[in-house]
């Protein structure tokens, strides 16, 4: 018989605060030989092995050691319908959206096949270490529902919507402005605050809503100021132009979205990459989010993400998949993307940094560092192991490695699935293959030779 008490020991990594430099140690802490005690799906303790062992009781103990504990990953923009149209060739964005992914959203009208795709959805965030997503949902209510449904069998801290959309899309995937209102709230009704769920508004963009979508959509915003809003800008220049068109009153693309009411702190701004001065001054007054989705801005050729100006400005920047225009649900994946991107601009992407972003970063710019993003006392249990020695290559390069940041540059260039050993949704195990020894530790399960001590930076 297990008992609901858990202790995790291994190699522990969290954050405080943004590491601002490459030797700003200060920003986290790390334990050589850690252990985090679990009880009722939240950390209760952390701290070195042999403080929270006498504190453990009868607790079932996993050995992850040699690997790395860190919060789990936040993907904070990805599209559940578009499972099936990763990696579809040769557009970029208006086309790739006419051509592939109009077609295969309309799927999800039909309650089966949301309910299906959503279970094979959530078993590849969670495989590649992702424990907390921003989705965006078909215009079907029947898509939102499957997304929420899911996210609750498996008490996922969970954040999504069904879009809005009312326009410039074919038959059997749109809404009208009072449909979209109707479903929405009835949405958050059910959903929003239930378990650990959270409803997201989600005008798809400009595009694809007319004014009076917009206005409703306002109203929802104003009706619950509690709720997430996300939505995509500036990602592409034919797409800026369109908007402008459809939009002639609008200062910029961003005006379209502050003229109705939806800019705030709760707001996430997908993509963000070719703005005016103007729409970076709102976003720094307002608080919005700017998401940078590297594999994504690579494959649809929309353009460089401007991380460091943005910065400069106060902004907060997430990061993000966005599958299915992203390539890998890894977060590792997208950090190694987003190195690349940002060095194009002559810009850095420091691995202590990029493991902040994909953790309590995002937490941050979702306003929910209090429960998840850290291996904080108190927090929710969402927690991955990884391995920087996953496949021979990466065992090769870590037979130099002598530092932590090195062993985490590895992972952030290297990793992907085959690096995350085990996953914990609020202290649950979700892969399963660590063995669990009843109130005494397990023995080591991986005999690879004793790995070196890391210095920190
Ligand atoms: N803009 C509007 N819809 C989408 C979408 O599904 N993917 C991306 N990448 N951009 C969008
Ligand atoms: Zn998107």
């Amino acid at each position: 018989m297990q008992s609901d008490r858990l202790l995790l020991r291994g190699r522990l990594l969290t954050f405080k605060a943004e590491p601002q430099t490459a030797d700003d140690t200060a920003a986290f802490d790390y334990i050589e030989d850690g252990a985090l005690l679990i009880e009722n799906g939240l950390i209760l303790r952390r701290g070195t092995y042999t403080d929270v062992v006498t504190d453990a009781g009868s607790a079932d103990i996993i050995d992850h050691r040699p690997h790395l504990l860190t919060a789990g990953f936040i993907d904070t923009h990805v599209h559940f319908p578009q499972v099936q149209i990763v990696a579809s060739w040769g557009a970029q964005l208006l086309d790739w959206l006419n051509t592939y992914t109009f077609p295969e959203e309309t799927r999800f009208a039909e309650e089966d096949h949301a309910a299906a795709m959503a279970c094979r959805f959530f078993d590849l965030l969670t495989n590649h270490g992702t424990t907390t997503a921003v989705a965006y949902c078909s215009v079907h209510k029947e898509s939102a529902e499957a997304y929420f449904e899911e996210a609750e069998q498996r008490n996922m801290r969970m954040i999504g919507g069904k879009v809005l959309m009312d326009r410039n899309a074919p038959d059997g995937l749109r809404d009208t402005p009072q449909s979209g209102y109707d479903d929405t709230r009835a949405l958050i009704e059910k959903w929003h605050g239930r378990g650990r769920a959270h409803y997201a508004i989600t005008p798809r963009f400009a595009i694809t809503s007319t004014p009076a979508q917009m206005e409703m959509a306002g109203a929802l915003v104003t009706e619950h100021p509690d709720c997430f809003v996300q939505t995509h800008l500036s990602e592409n220049r034919n797409e800026i132009a369109y908007t402008l068109e459809l939009y002639p009153e609008a200062r910029d693309y961003l005006d379209v979205y502050q003229g109705y009411g939806l800019l705030s702190d709760k707001m996430l701004l997908g993509h963000s990459i070719h703005l005016e001065q103007r729409e970076i001054d709102a976003l720094a007054e307002t608080g919005a989010r700017p998401v940078f989705c590297p594999t994504s801005n690579l494959f649809l050729g929309s353009g460089l993400f401007d991380d460091a100006g943005l910065k400069s400005r106060g902004i907060v920047n997430a990061i993000a998949t966005d599958i299915g225009a992203g390539t890998s649900y890894s977060m590792l994946q997208t950090l190694n993307e987003g190195y690349k991107i940002l060095q194009l601009q002559d810009q850095k992407l420091h691995p202590f940094r990029a493991f902040h972003w994909i953790t309590r970063g995002n937490a941050v710019a979702l306003g929910l560092q209090d429960r998840i993003g850290t291996l904080d006392e108190g927090t929710e249990a969402d927690i991955v192991v990884l391995n920087a020695r996953a496949t021979e290559a990466m065992a090769l390069r870590m037979e130099r490695a002598e530092t932590l940041a090195e062993e985490l540059f590895v992972l952030q260039m290297l990793g992907d699935d085959r690096s995350i050993d085990e996953v914990y949704v609020a202290g649950k195990a979700q892969k399963g293959k660590a063995p669990v020894m009843a109130g005494r530790p397990a023995s080591r399960r991986v005999s690879a030779g004793r790995e070196r001590e890391l210095v920190l930076s």
